[in-house]
């Protein structure tokens, strides 16, 4: 990260204390004990912020993760003209955000191209300001082709969009109008982004083929609380009745299952025992939050027992074992615990296999897993994954947030030091990772330059 980007990012949020070009270096062996609280949902938070842009009014959101991508979306609407404003006490980090007027034309390259959750922009603004102009990460090179379920969408909704000089330029001088959408694919990204849309569009939009992640249920709850009309919530349809001015809403932002499952795996990883609070009430709550993660982690050796609150993690007494894995959308397996998980079988007694449908390139873990000693063969999308007693630490680079993580709790369960860099995309997605994970035993130490 740059300094000036750095300086942006610090003045619009000032708890994120983590300076640029940092590495980590992990003592592996020490198993992990105590209580980890899990932070609100990455993947929520980003949808709900850009969703207060929709309102004139105070939108407060409680339970934001204390992460880089929310930084960066922070510096994004503060340049759009709104107002932040931030409170932290021991349950955590509240932000109020009013947008009174939004300056559309004002979006800075720098920050949006670092986020792919900024392309959600392009539904809010089209609706609340008519206009929008989205730098894209890779511009002209890259093209519209990641984001065609997007594009084809808002231009249902009378949105005119065209793509030059690596920025999207969209229009919709006379407002939205609703339309009736059957997405290719349940892309999250699309339904929420025409979900945004839709709620500032004239008429009726129906969403067909949607992506049904919670996350998506917790952007529909705070719109609903600000004023949107929304039937379908959690289905693979949603009908959204558009038009209505929203106002202000409190909202807590849901537990994120990815840091659970992520966090459940390292216990069981180092051999420890970690008591995971998400901050949800009632038993069954907290194991549920894993999905369809909870028994494919149950047949591999992760002991979840639920306590009141949440969940204690750790290694079963029969040990780990190799299973088969197959991502899918929502309510399959998701692809964010795949490396995670993929770590786990590593060490795990014979062999497993992961199957990744969702993503083209999302194994690139494997190789720096392998400098680690894990044996690890891939075949088109499927990665056999052949259980070792232990990995080593070794001098690894994650690639993406999630192989970055995997990498990390990996490294805490190996013999001797794991050097981990990439750390900007660890940052990204998890709430102080290191620092939390510090407080439970983890020997992780961050170089700073
Ligand atoms: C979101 C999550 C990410 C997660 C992913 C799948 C956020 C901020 N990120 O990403 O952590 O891994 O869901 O659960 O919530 N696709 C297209 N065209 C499009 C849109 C998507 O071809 O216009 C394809 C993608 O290339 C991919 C698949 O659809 O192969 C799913 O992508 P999508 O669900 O959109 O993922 P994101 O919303 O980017």
């Amino acid at each position: 990260m740059t300094d000036p980007l750095f300086s942006a990012i610090s003045e619009s949020a000032p708890w994120w204390r983590v300076r640029p070009g940092t590495s980590l270096t992990v003592e592996g062996g020490a198993p992990l004990a105590g209580t980890y609280r899990i932070s609100g949902a990455k993947n929520a938070v980003l949808p709900l912020m850009v969703a207060t842009l929709l309102s004139p009014r105070p939108v407060t959101l409680n339970n934001v993760p204390a992460s880089l991508d929310v930084a960066v979306l922070a510096a994004l609407l503060r340049r759009l003209g709104a107002t932040l404003d931030w409170r932290e006490d021991v349950s955590g980090l509240s932000l109020t955000v009013t947008a009174a007027a939004i300056h559309a034309e004002r979006i800075e390259r720098d920050l949006v191209t670092r986020m792919r959750a900024s392309v959600l922009l392009l539904g809010a603004l089209l609706a609340r300001s008519g206009e929008a102009d989205l730098p894209l990460p890779g511009g002209d090179a890259i093209g519209l082709r990641g984001i065609d379920y997007h594009v084809s969408g808002l231009r249902a909704m009378g949105a005119d969009i065209t793509l030059s000089h690596g920025t999207v330029r969209a229009r919709a001088a006379a407002g939205l109008k609703g339309a009736d959408i059957r997405l290719p694919g349940p892309s999250v990204g699309a339904t929420e982004n025409l979900m945004l849309a839709a709620v500032g569009a004239s008429g009726t939009t129906t969403i067909r083929n949607a992506a049904q992640e919670p996350e998506i249920t917790d952007l529909a709850h705070c719109l609903t609380a600000m004023g949107a009309t929304i039937s379908g919530i959690g289905s693979d349809t949603l009908v959204i009745a558009g038009g209505r001015s929203l106002e202000g809403a409190v909202h807590r932002v849901m537990p994120d299952r990815i840091e659970f499952g992520t966090l459940a795996a390292a216990a069981a990883i180092t051999g420890g025992e970690l008591t995971l609070l998400p901050g949800v009430t009632g038993l069954g709550d907290a194991t549920g939050l894993l999905g369809a993660a909870d028994p494919v982690f149950r047949q591999a050796g992760i002991d979840l027992r639920p306590v009141a609150g949440g969940v204690v993690a750790g290694r079963a007494d029969a040990g780990l074992a190799g299973v088969d894995i197959v991502t899918q959308p929502f309510p399959g397996f998701p692809t964010d615990l795949q490396a995670p998980a993929m770590a786990l079988l590593a060490i795990a007694e014979g062999a497993g296999s992961i199957t990744e449908t969702i993503f083209e390139h999302r194994f690139r873990h494997v190789d720096e897993l392998r400098k680690m000693g894990a044996n690890i063969t891939v075949r088109g999308r499927t990665a056999l994954v052949r259980g070792v007693p232990r990995l080593a630490g070794a001098h690894v680079e994650g690639s993406d947030v999630r192989a970055a993580a995997a990498l990390l709790i990996a490294g805490l369960g190996a013999a001797g030091t794991t050097v981990l860099g990439g750390l900007d995309h660890l940052d990204r997605g998890y709430d102080r990772i290191a620092e939390k994970l510090s407080a439970v035993g983890a020997r992780i130490r961050r170089t700073e330059e």
